[in-house]
C-alpha cells in the first residue's frame, strides 16, 4: 500500500484528511530538499549496514557519561577503545523542569537540553563521532509530550491548529470508560492513566507521568508535526531512531489501547516516508510487550516498519538462567518460532536504563513444571537478595502490596554478585561475580542481533544508592542503577589485576572478536540445541559456530555427540582464546561459569 492510502485509510475520505496530507507531502518535499549532499551520499548506501557484525552500540546519558556534549567530546576515543560502533544517547532533546522521567518528557523537540549544550554541537559531536565510525541513535519520545510542550500550551490557548493533538475531555465519563480496559503503566508512582485539571476544567489522557500528555494519533496534525520533527532530526545526521514507547501510540475506547493495529499503519506510514526522504536511517523500537506481539513491529518484508528491536525475552531469561543455574527456558523460549522475517534484528542486552519486568512464556514454564506465579516470586526476591543463597543485590520496581507482583532494579554488576562479594570483601565471590558478568555478556555478544551495552556495564559499576537523596526521583528506584560513569575507575581499565580490568578487557576481547568474523553478521540465525545439560546453554550459528555457556558455578560435562554433526572434540577451537578442545570420550569440561566460542 502506499502512504496516501494508508493516510486516508486511518484518517477517512474527506476534506480535512486531503489538506493534512497536501500539507504532510509538503514537509516531505521541503525535508528532502534541505537535506545535506553528504547525507544524501551516506543514503545512497542503503540502510542495511544495521545487519553487519561490526555493530556494538552503548546507551548512556550524557549529562551522567560525560557532563554535557561538549566534554562528550573527549571521551570518544574512550568508546573507540572498547569497540563501539553506535552510542545510543538517552533522551537529550530539551525537556521540562523538575522531574521529567529521565527526559522523556520532551519540551521541545528542535532544542538540545540547554544543560547538555546545543543542537549545533550535538551535530558536531554526531559528525566526529562518524568521523571514528560510531553511528548516533537518539530517542524519539512520540507517543507523549511534556505537558509543557508548545503543543499543549497552544492546544491549552485554544489555537485551532493544535485542537485535538492531545486526549482531552470535559467530565469523566470518557475517561472512566477507558480505564475498564486499559493497563496501568506505572500503577505505584502514577496510577491511572487521566489528571483533572482544574485550571482547564478538563480531564487529559496521560498514560505515564501526569506530566507527560498523550498525543492523539487520531489527529492527523499530530502525525504531521511528528513527521516534521523527525525529518528535521534526521537531517542533523541522526542514523537511529529509537521510537520510544509504540505499543501505545493509538488509543481506543474498549480496548486495551496497546498493540492496536493502526499503531502499525502509523509506523508503516512512518517506514515510507524515512524511505523516500533518508533512506539510510533505521528505526529501532521500543515495544516491552509479549514476544508474538513484539515480532509484529518488525512489519514484514513488504511493509516495513521498526529494523530493530529490544530483546527483552533473551534479557529476561538470561537473569532467570543465572539464578536457576537452569538453562532450559531460555532454550526452549528461544527456539519457538516467531516469525521474526529475514532482516528483523534483536537488540541483545542484559540490562539498560528500566527495571526487568519477568515477562516468562507460561507455558513453557508450567511444561517445565513450574508454578508461574511461585517462579515468579522466586526471581524478584532473588534479584532483590533475599532469596536464601542469591549473590544478587537490587531493588524492587513498582510493587504491589497486594498482588505481590513487582519488577526489579539494579546494576548488571551488582545483581551478577559483585557488590555484595566487594562488601564482603571475599576474593572468590568477586572472581565469581566477574565470571557472571562475562558469561552472560559471551551470550550477548554472539547471539544473534546488536549487543548493545550499558554504560558502566563494562566496568562493572554498582547500584548508586544516592539517588535516595534526590526528592524528585527517589520514588523511583529505576535510579539505582542510572548512576554516574565513575572515571577514577575506569583509568584501572588496563590493569587486569583489578575487577574494572577484568571485566572491560574481557568485554573488549569478545567485541573485538565479534567484528572480525562474518559468523556474527545479523543475518546468521541462532539455533538453540538441547545438550541434556540444564546448566549449559548451547546455541549454533546456522552450523558454523557453537556456543556453549555455563550457567553453574560447577563443572559440567558435555556431550559432544548432541552436536556430531558440527564437529568433534578435537577438531574445534575456541575462538576467544585459540585452545584447541580436547575430548574425553567425546565429552566436553566447562568450568564454572566458562563459556566457549566454537569453530
Ligand atoms: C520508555 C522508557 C522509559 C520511560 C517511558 C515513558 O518505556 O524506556 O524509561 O519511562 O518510555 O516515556
Amino acid at each position: 500500500m502506499d502512504l496516501k492510502q494508508y493516510y486516508y485509510g486511518i484518517y477517512g475520505e474527506n476534506e480535512q484528511t486531503a489538506r493534512r496530507f497536501g500539507e504532510l507531502l509538503e514537509i516531505i518535499a521541503r525535508a528532502g530538499r534541505e537535506r545535506s549532499p553528504e547525507l544524501k551520499a551516506q543514503d545512497a548506501e542503503g540502510n542495511g549496514w544495521y545487519m553487519s557484525e561490526k555493530m556494538v552500540g552503548m546507551m548512556l546519558y550524557v549529562d551522567r557519561f560525560s557532563g554535557d556534549l561538549y566534554r562528550f567530546e573527549e571521551k570518544i576515543s574512550y568508546l573507540e577503545e572498547l569497540g563501539i560502533t553506535y552510542v545510543h544517547f538517552m533522551p537529550l532533546l530539551k525537556s521540562r523542569e523538575g522531574n521529567n522521567d529521565g527526559g522523556y518528557a520532551v519540551s521541545d523537540y528542535l532544542a538540545v537540553e540547554p544543560k547538555l549544550g546545543t543542537m549545533e554541537q550535538l551535530e558536531r559531536v554526531v559528525r566526529l563521532l562518524k568521523e571514528h565510525g560510531i553511528r548516533t541513535c537518539i530517542d524519539f519520545v512520540l507517543n507523549h509530550t511534556a505537558k509543557e510542550h508548545v503543543w499543549a500550551e497552544e492546544c491549552r490557548r485554544g489555537n485551532p491548529e493544535y485542537e485535538g493533538m492531545y486526549h482531552m475531555f470535559d467530565d469523566d465519563t470518557e475517561p472512566r470508560a477507558y480505564e475498564q480496559t486499559m493497563t496501568e503503566i506505572f500503577p505505584e508512582v502514577a496510577p491511572k492513566n487521566f489528571t483533572y485539571y482544574p485550571d482547564l476544567g478538563k480531564y487529559v489522557m496521560t498514560r505515564f507521568y501526569e506530566f507527560q500528555w498523550d498525543l492523539n494519533y487520531a489527529n492527523p496534525q499530530v502525525f504531521n508535526k511528528i513527521i516534521e520533527v523527525l525529518l528535521e532530526l534526521a537531517n542533523k545526521g541522526i542514523d537511529i531512531f529509537r521510537l520510544d514507547a509504540i505499543p501505545y501510540m493509538w488509543k481506543e475506547l474498549g480496548t486495551k489501547c496497546m498493540n492496536h493495529p493502526k499503531v502499525h499503519t502509523l509506523l508503516r506510514m512512518m517506514y515510507e516516508i524515512v524511505r523516500e526522504v533518508c533512506p539510510s536511517v533505521v528505526f529501532l523500537g521500543e515495544a516491552i510487550v509479549e514476544p508474538h506481539e513484539i515480532v509484529k513491529y518488525f512489519g514484514d518484508r513488504e511493509e516495513k516498519e521498526c529494523n530493530v528491536m529490544y530483546n527483552a525475552s533473551l534479557m529476561v531469561l538470561l537473569w532467570n538462567s543465572l539464578a536457576t543455574r537452569d538453562v532450559r527456558l531460555m532454550e526452549r523460549s528461544l527456539a519457538k518460532d516467531y516469525g521474526v522475517p529475514s532482516d528483523g534484528v534483536w537488540i541483545n542486552y542484559g540490562r539498560c536504563h528500566d527495571d526487568i519486568g519477568w515477562g516468562f512464556e507460561t507455558g513453557i514454564l508450567q511444561e517445565l513444571g513450574f508454578d508461574p506465579e511461585a517462579h515468579k516470586q522466586f526471581i524478584i526476591r532473588f534479584m532483590l537478595g533475599q532469596y536464601p543463597g542469591s549473590f544478587s543485590i537490587g531493588e524492587l520496581y513498582e510493587f504491589n502490596p497486594v498482588t505481590l507482583d513487582a519488577r526489579n532494579s539494579g546494576t548488571f554488576a551488582s545483581m551478577c554478585g559483585l557488590e555484595q562479594a566487594l562488601k564482603e570483601k571475599h576474593a572468590y565471590k568477586i572472581e565469581q561475580a566477574i565470571k557472571r558478568i562475562l558469561l552472560l555478556n559471551s551470550v550477548i555478544i554472539s547471539y544473534t542481533g546488536i549487543p548493545l551495552l550499558y554504560s558502566g556495564d563494562e566496568i562493572g559499576q554498582l547500584n548508586d544508592w544516592s539517588y535516595k537523596n534526590d526528592r524528585s526521583v527517589s520514588g523511583d528506584s529505576r535510579w539505582l542503577h542510572r548512576g554516574k560513569m565513575d572515571w577514577e575507575a575506569a583509568a584501572k581499565r588496563n590493569d587486569r589485576g583489578t575487577v574494572q580490568g577484568q571485566i572491560f578487557s574481557g568485554i573488549k576481547k569478545m567485541i573485538d572478536i565479534r567484528k572480525n568474523c562474518e559468523y556474527f553478521r545479523s543475518d546468521i540465525k541462532s539455533n538453540p540445541v538441547d545438550l541434556d545439560n540444564q546448566a549449559v546453554f548451547g546455541f549454533h550459528r546456522e552450523n558454523k559456530m557453537m556456543v556453549l555457556a555455563n550457567f553453574s558455578e560447577h563443572e559440567q560435562w558435555v556431550d559432544a555427540n548432541r552436536f556430531s554433526w558440527f564437529g568433534l572434540p578435537g577438531e574445534m577451537t575456541d575462538l576467544l582464546t585459540g585452545r584447541p578442545i580436547r575430548s574425553y570420550n567425546n565429552s566436553i569440561l566447562l568450568g564454572p561459569y566458562e563459556y566457549l566460542w566454537l569453530v
